[in-house]
């Protein structure tokens, strides 16, 4: 299969050296990645600004906002059977990016924002897996967004608990299916989380 997997954080900037974003270090998604190009997939990987090595026989295609992620996603696409999105991607941006560093004086108390489009919703023509890292209603959150963008399934992670979520080596993830239909799994490593989650997609 030819595979997409996002991964990382996106960075919104407000000028040339401040931004918004989050603490996503990209794991999950390199993960995938790797355990999708041993399986014999050809795969690319969107990547958000992240430290991390490209695994082997990776495409990898660096970005750093929501709008090039959405560009290089759909760029993809074109030619692709599955997309997994494992991206924190930021759901809003500034409303304008100032070309010189903001000085203290130009600055308000008040940051305008605009909303980023969603990546996973707007591209279609491939099954799609999402991710959902949630604190509260984890469940029913990721059973609204598996339906709302259209996902073979979701896997929801609870970020409060210890060991799972954003910068981890491990993660605890329950796969959620629009039909409410849920598969629970313990506290695994990222590794064997990307193989959990490439055998499902062996059986869509
Ligand atoms: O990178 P790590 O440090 O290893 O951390 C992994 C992770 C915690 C980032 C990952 O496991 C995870 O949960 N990723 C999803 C983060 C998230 O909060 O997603 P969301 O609930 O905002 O969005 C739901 C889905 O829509 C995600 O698949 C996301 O990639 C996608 N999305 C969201 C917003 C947007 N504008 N476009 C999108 O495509």
């Amino acid at each position: 299969m030819r595979v997409i997997v996002t991964a990382g954080p996106t960075r919104e900037y407000l000028d040339p050296v401040r931004f918004l974003s989050n603490p996503s270090t990209g794991k999950m998604g390199f993960a995938i990645a790797a355990e999708a190009a041993r399986r014999g997939h050809e795969v690319t990987l969107v990547a958000g600004p992240v430290a991390l090595k490209t695994p082997n026989r990776v495409h990898r295609v660096d970005v750093t906002s929501a709008r090039e992620m959405l560009a290089a996603v759909k760029k993809a696409a074109q030619r692709a059977d599955i997309l997994i999105a494992t991206a924190a991607v930021a759901d809003w941006r500034p409303a304008k990016c100032a070309a010189q560093k903001l000085k203290k004086s130009q600055m308000s108390g008040t940051l305008k924002l605009v909303r980023n489009p969603d990546i996973l919703k707007t591209v279609k023509g491939v099954r799609k897996i999402g991710f959902a890292a949630e604190t509260n209603d984890v469940l029913a959150e990721a059973v609204r967004k598996c339906r709302e963008k259209g996902l073979s399934f979701i896997v929801a992670n609870d970020v409060t608990k210890k060991g799972s979520g954003f910068g981890t080596d491990t993660n605890k993830v329950t796969f959620v299916f629009a039909d409410g239909t849920l598969k629970f799994f313990p506290l695994m490593t990222k590794a064997r989380v990307a193989k959990r989650i490439l055998d499902e997609v062996s059986c869509l």
